[in-house]
């Protein structure tokens, strides 16, 4: 589903090395890990599999087709219909209901607003917050708001969720609440890499990889 081959990531405003001949295969169905010191590559990482950047060397493999030269039009619409995103800051626009932030990614496909609306309403069912749709952002708490960015994310039927730091800003019980969540989403069979700086999350995916100054080992 996502391969990495040999694939490295030069920042050219910095000079810095952020990833070092990187191979990765990543299977339908697959949950991976990948912990590592800060500074180590990880949201490099996330941010080359997720399509909002490119590599200096090597080759990215998204559902068969080699992303590693396609424009950054190409790329966008890729990102929109196969990557789903989830980020410490849950980015849930403040002025939108929770219903409305998990509809939002529909809203480029030309799909009808109550088509949208039914999918939002039953991705936030299936995440727990059937009670919560019609409120805002600041009226839910930090676990509520990550569970809405969730629902968001896998809106859109995309081949892997992404997720950076996704518990990194919770307390113990909502944090606990969101890695439950993405256990069940692995069930339910959506390929997810979780980047994460802790050790008992991390062991929870099915396969862990750790990234040490740009360089990817397994684990396990
Ligand atoms: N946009 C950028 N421009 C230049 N250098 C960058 C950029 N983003 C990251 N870097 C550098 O690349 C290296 C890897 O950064 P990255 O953000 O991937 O680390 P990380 O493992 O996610 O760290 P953290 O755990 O602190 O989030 C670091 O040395 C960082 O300074
Ligand atoms: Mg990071």
């Amino acid at each position: 589903m996502l391969k990495l081959i040999s694939a490295s990531k030069i920042y050219d405003s910095s000079g810095v090395t952020a990833l070092r001949r990187i191979d990765l295969h990543v299977a339908r169905g697959d949950y991976v890990s990948v912990t590592g010191a800060s500074g180590s590559g990880k949201s490099t990482l996330m941010h080359i599999l997720g399509l909002l950047d490119t590599l200096s060397a090597g080759s990215y493999l998204l559902c068969g087709t080699d992303v590693s030269h396609l424009s950054p039009a190409a790329l966008a619409a890729r990102r929109a219909s196969e990557i789903g995103f989830v980020f410490q800051q849950f980015q849930l626009l403040p002025g939108l209901t929770a219903l409305e932030n998990t509809a939002l990614p529909l809203a480029i496909g030309g799909i009808p607003r109550s088509v949208r609306l039914a999918r939002a309403r039953a991705a936030l069912l299936s995440v727990g917050l059937g009670d919560r749709m019609e409120h805002l952002p600041n009226a839910l708490s930090g676990g509520q708001q990550q569970r809405v960015a969730i629902a968001r994310a896998i809106i859109t039927r995309p081949c892997v969720l992404l997720a950076d730091e996704p518990t990194a800003g919770l307390d113990p019980v909502s944090a606990a609440d969101v890695l439950a969540l993405f256990d069940s989403l692995h069930e339910c069979g959506h390929t997810i890499v979780l980047i994460t700086h802790d050790p008992a999350a991390a062991r929870r995916a099915t396969r862990r990889l750790r990234l040490e100054n740009g360089v990817l080992f397994n684990i396990q």
